[in-house]
């Protein structure tokens, strides 16, 4: 599902005279098939934005389709599509583990899915949660019984994504997923992004980790008082920034100082990338 926005704004007020806006003019198109980074300070709009995207904040002015579905509010199937809508946009607001409430994990991660597809029988619900659960990285008749407050922090993420994976969405779209994770959990939790991905399924991160979207990303959308200020390839966004207060990923920096050193490194911003170019060039040098 293609997503294309065009000059979407929003105010959270308004009415008011001379109103701030949380989005202003935001154009966007993000493909098919992208892990596509949105990075910028706090109150940059990163979270309005991504809230439009499964219509949890109604469209004020501009365009917005999701796949074949139109946002705006005015159009006559608006109402009838939401739940479909939000049963493809999966969305994972940040520290999700606050959000588990049921009594067992089971029913945690069937909630949504009871939601959208009443229909369901109660053996296509397990199989749908043990699949959900299973996808997460979690033992199914192990962890399907325990109240969801006796896990880890890290289990219990993987619950709360579990949970939204549950309705097989075509976009997953996480706000500040890793956050408060350690160093493991971090990379257990893109890897898992990264396998989301494969079956040609999008990916949109909400993040203020410069590091973590330049190796994760495939392009990149930074915010800037609720304006897109720059989009590109990692290698396109970050040479330099449009805010002095936002800080480049540890790659662009040792890019740009080896350059004023006088050695030029030609890589897509991912360490691996960037250390195969330098032992290139080591070997060349030494005419290996
Ligand atoms: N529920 C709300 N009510 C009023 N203003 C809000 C609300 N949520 C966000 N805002 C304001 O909208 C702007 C964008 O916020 P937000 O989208 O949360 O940014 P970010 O996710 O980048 O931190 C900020 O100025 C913020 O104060
Ligand atoms: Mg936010």
């Amino acid at each position: 599902m293609r997503i294309i926005c065009k000059d979407l704004s929003f105010s959270y007020e308004p009415k008011k005279k001379n109103t701030a806006y949380a989005l202003e003019n935001v154009s966007l198109t993000i493909e098919e098939g992208e892990f596509f980074g949105i990075i910028g300070h706090t109150g940059s709009g990163k979270s309005t934005f991504i809230q439009h995207l499964n219509a949890l904040v109604p469209l004020q002015s501009g365009e917005l389709l999701v796949g074949e579905f139109d946002l705006d509010t005015k159009n006559k199937q608006y109402k009838k599509n939401l739940k479909a809508l939000r049963s493809k946009v999966g969305m994972v607001f940040q520290y999700p583990e606050y959000q588990l409430f049921a009594e067992s994990v089971f029913e945690d991660v069937a909630f949504g899915l009871k939601n959208f597809y009443p229909e369901l029988s109660l053996k296509q619900i397990e199989q749908k949660v043990k699949y959900a659960i299973e996808l997460v990285g979690l033992n199914y008749y192990q962890i399907k019984d325990k109240s969801p407050f006796d896990l880890s922090g890290g289990q219990k993420r993987r619950v709360a994504i579990a949970g939204v994976l549950v309705t097989d969405p075509e976009i997953l779209v996480m706000d500040e997923p890793v956050a408060g994770l350690d160093p493991v959990g971090k990379k257990e939790l893109m890897d898992l992004l990264h396998s989301f991905k494969k079956g040609n399924k999008t990916v949109i991160i909400v993040s203020h980790d410069m590091d973590e979207v330049c190796e994760n990303c495939s392009r990149i959308a930074i915010m800037q008082g609720g304006k897109v200020v720059k989009v590109g390839k990692p290698s396109e966004v970050f040479t330099e920034l449009p805010d002095e207060n936002l800080e480049l990923p540890v790659v662009a920096r040792l890019k740009n100082a080896l350059k004023t050193k006088g050695v030029e490194i030609d890589c897509k911003l991912e360490s691996d990338d960037f250390i195969e170019e330098i032992v290139k060039k080591y070997k060349e040098r030494n005419g290996r």
